[in-house]
């Protein structure tokens, strides 16, 4: 068969190919991403000719006369995975699971094959461990399944030839950095490496049914190592987050084709494996201290789930030229305009403070909603004064200060009262709306603005 040697030049970012190779990429416009990749191109390859999903005779089918497999999802067996990727691993899909080294991705995946083999057959391919290592693992965790095999293996063309052996249900492959098909010259987890193995494990789920889990790692700046077309390709992306010296782990869906990508699975790492958290809030509100100063609760809809959130604020004088801002869970943007604000309106000195920011258990805040509990965390701070350990502040501020509504406030003011928050600082534009829940031993306060939220200091209870 003929085969030629063809380099071509790959942007690390969004996969770009291009025959020349140029500083900027023409199609992302990065700096310095273009790597030079060489690769053996077979002519007519039988193997290139097969890549096509659904074979050589595939042909257009009327939508109408489709039918459905008889189970299209099957659960996980932990609950708090299923809620992310939107009740089960959907038959077929591929789901890249990403986060930093040490975070517990192999950990999880082994102990979903425990249920995953109950019923189907899991091939756990691993590049990473060997497979009494694993089997040491497997046994500290309690799986095992006849119906569990375990693979250490980094060619792709052998992971897939075993595929085609053990015809299993579920492929794990961890991880995909790892793995390298030969007829590229590039070394395992360059972008061509990682593009390619990932797009013949793809297509290996899609026309087989065999629903594909990849291990991802992340890189410093926080991105799935390779390029960014990964995420593009599969169906689903989970980022497990928190830190590893904190016992908290949440997964998140940031992209689902197959549920909603707001939901979030919280975790807790002990010697046996990750466990389920199925009441976050009691958990991030749990060890909080009374009457400190800095720190306010704030509500926030993770998906379809209210959570109870604590905000921390330290403010101290700054010894530097330019004040420091170090944000940990709240986007730095955010917590900029909210400190401008405050300066602003209210004549708050932080330009001569450095602040430092914190939300407790490694959640990560992206809704506006919690400005109020930040500015309220953030005044408290500076006057030393604290906000009272049963106060829960929501609302979204503008840049005159005045506090806008948020939406789902019956769940959020439902879990606030089950926790045990008597005093609820609400926009006062949700008062207009009507429809608010009355609970006994609650008040909620309307918040027109931030000059409003101040009162709050002044009706302080612990
Ligand atoms: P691991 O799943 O190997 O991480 P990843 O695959 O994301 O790199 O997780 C390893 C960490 O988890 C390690 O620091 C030890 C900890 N761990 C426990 O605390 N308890 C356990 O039962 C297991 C299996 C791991
Ligand atoms: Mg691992």
């Amino acid at each position: 068969m003929a085969t030629k040697q063809k380099t071509v030049f790959l942007c690390s970012e969004c996969g770009y190919s291009s025959t020349k190779w140029s500083g900027k990429c023409p199609s992302c416009g990065e700096w310095n991403t273009m790597e030079e990749t060489s690769f053996v191109e077979e002519e007519a390859s039988p193997k290139n000719k097969n890549r096509a999903i659904g074979g050589k005779d595939n042909k257009a089918l009327p939508f109408d006369d489709l039918e459905l497999p008889a189970y299209l999802r099957a659960e996980t067996g932990t609950g708090e995975l299923d809620r992310v990727l939107g009740g089960g691993i959907v038959q077929g899909s591929v789901v890249l699971m990403a986060g930093e080294p040490g975070i517990g991705k192999s950990t999880m995946l082994l102990q979903i094959c425990n249920t995953l083999g109950k019923n189907a057959k899991v091939l756990y391919a691993s590049g990473e461990e060997s497979t009494w290592q694993l089997k040491y693992r497997a046994k500290r965790l309690a799986v095992s399944s006849p119906n569990l095999f375990v693979l250490t293996e980094t060619n792709i063309d052998k992971i897939l030839s075993e595929c085609t052996r053990i015809a299993p249900d579920y492929l794990i492959v961890d991880s995909i950095q790892t793995v390298f098909d030969d007829r590229l010259s590039s070394a395992p987890g360059s972008v061509s490496q990682v593009r390619e193995t990932a797009l013949q494990l793809i297509n290996c789920a899609k026309s087989r049914g065999i629903s594909v889990i990849l291990v991802g790692h992340v890189n410093k700046e926080g991105g799935i190592a390779g390029p960014k077309v990964l995420e593009h390709m599969v169906d689903a992306v989970l980022y497990f987050e928190g830190d590893r010296q904190n016992a908290f782990r949440i997964i998140r869906a940031v992209k689902n084709r197959y549920g909603s990508t707001g939901e979030i699975g919280v975790f807790e790492m002990t010697d046996k494996g990750l466990l389920e958290v199925p009441n976050p809030s009691e958990m991030l509100l749990s060890g909080r201290p009374k009457g400190v100063s800095g720190n306010c609760a704030v509500c926030v809809m993770e998906g379809s789930r209210p959570i109870i959130a604590e905000i921390q604020a330290l403010s101290v004088p700054t010894v530097f030229p330019s004040p420091r801002r170090t944000s940990n869970g709240i986007d730095y943007n955010r917590a900029c305009l909210i400190l401008a604000v405050l300066e602003r309106r209210l004549g708050l000195r932080f330009s001569a403070n450095d602040v430092y920011l914190n939300v407790i258990g490694g959640l990560r805040l992206d809704e506006p909603g919690s400005d109020l509990a930040l500015a309220l965390a953030l005044i408290s701070c500076l006057k030393d004064k604290s906000i009272g350990g049963k106060v829960l502040a929501l609302g979204e501020l503008g840049l005159s200060g005045e506090c806008r509504p948020v939406s789902f406030i019956d769940q959020r003011v439902k879990e606030a009262a089950r926790l045990g928050f008597s005093t609820i600082l609400l926009p006062k534009g949700n008062f207009d709306k009507g429809n608010l829940p009355r609970i006994e031993g609650v008040s909620i306060v309307p918040v027109r603005s931030i000059f409003d939220a101040l009162q709050i200091f002044n009706s302080k209870e612990d």
